[in-house]
């Protein structure tokens, strides 16, 4: 193994710091942060997710909000419950945690978010935001990426970041926030569609490589440039063991990569909690 290790555990400590300081910012101004979750049925990596979300805002001193509906919900239950949370003064931003069942319309639900609760950044109105170049919340993963990458001291500027996986929650803000006219973030980004044939064509001529896929061990080390930038993004649960989309032999080849644990989950949780610290402050604006 040649490569250094991306660390969210570390990383996150680092957002954790600041966050902490924010926080009590806020108390002193008479606000604790609120946060809720909306779990519907009882898929477990699920649950697990939402249960982590909750300990860390314990930790931090959010006070966290767990709503709980069965896998048979109704649309009109659950837009009752959305409802409720965006009149709700205690909860300064929400998530609905997904996948959602089939019957649901997933669509539907993160519309029906109040723009300025949607600690996920993935209602149209915030997403539209980011493709104008004006975000006001990021999606989670996404930010987790940039400022993992960043606090590591890889530098995007004039780098070739290939995005494998579109997918509303990752592969896609992050192309949008890798456009963005900001310093450090003026790169060449590449989105290719995780079945795309000539996917190792296009991997093999990225400094970076960000796997969004959702699909174990879909980057090995041939598809990787000698040290080039490894980020597994994407997971997978075969029962209890989460698996990466990057194979373990990508750290022989790859200047950087994420652990399989370790890695960019930390990191989304860190900027969930960002994201909700930032949605309190800008109650009080
Ligand atoms: N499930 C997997 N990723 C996400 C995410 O970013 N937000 C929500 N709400 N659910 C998820």
């Amino acid at each position: 193994m040649s490569a250094r290790v991306l660390d969210g555990n570390w990383a996150s400590s680092q957002v954790k710091m600041g966050l902490r300081e924010r926080i009590q910012a806020l108390k002193t101004r008479g606000v604790t942060v609120g946060l809720a979750t909306v779990l519907v049925g009882d898929d477990p990596p699920s649950a697990r997710y939402v249960a982590m979300k909750h300990a860390d805002c314990a930790e931090l001193g959010i006070d966290s909000f767990d709503y709980r509906l069965g896998a048979d919900v109704t649309m009109a239950e659950l837009l009752a419950t959305i409802s409720e949370l965006n009149d709700d003064d205690r909860v300064h931003s929400y998530l609905v945690q997904l996948p959602l069942p089939a019957h649901i319309d997933q669509e539907m639900v993160l519309s029906a978010v109040t723009p300025a609760k949607d600690v996920d950044g993935l209602h149209p109105y915030n997403l539209g935001l980011l493709t104008l170049g004006e975000p006001k919340v990021v999606a989670c993963t996404p930010a987790g990426i940039v400022e993992l990458l960043n606090l590591h001291g890889v530098d995007l500027p004039g780098k070739h970041v290939v995005i494998v996986g579109r997918g509303v929650t990752i592969g896609r803000p992050l192309a949008l926030l890798l456009a963005l006219n900001r310093p450090g973030l003026n790169a060449a980004v590449t989105v290719v569609h995780s079945r795309v044939p000539s996917l190792v064509d296009h991997t093999r001529e990225a400094d970076v490589i960000i796997a969004a896929a959702g699909s174990p061990g879909i980057i090995t080390a041939d598809m990787v440039r000698k040290d080039a930038v490894v980020v597994g993004a994407g997971t997978t649960f075969a029962g209890r063991t989460l698996l990466s989309d990057v194979d373990d032999s990508v750290a022989e080849v790859a200047s950087w990569v994420t652990p399989r644990l370790g890695g960019v989950g930390p990191m989304t949780r860190a900027m969930l909690l960002s994201n909700a610290v930032s949605a309190a402050e800008a109650s009080l604006a």
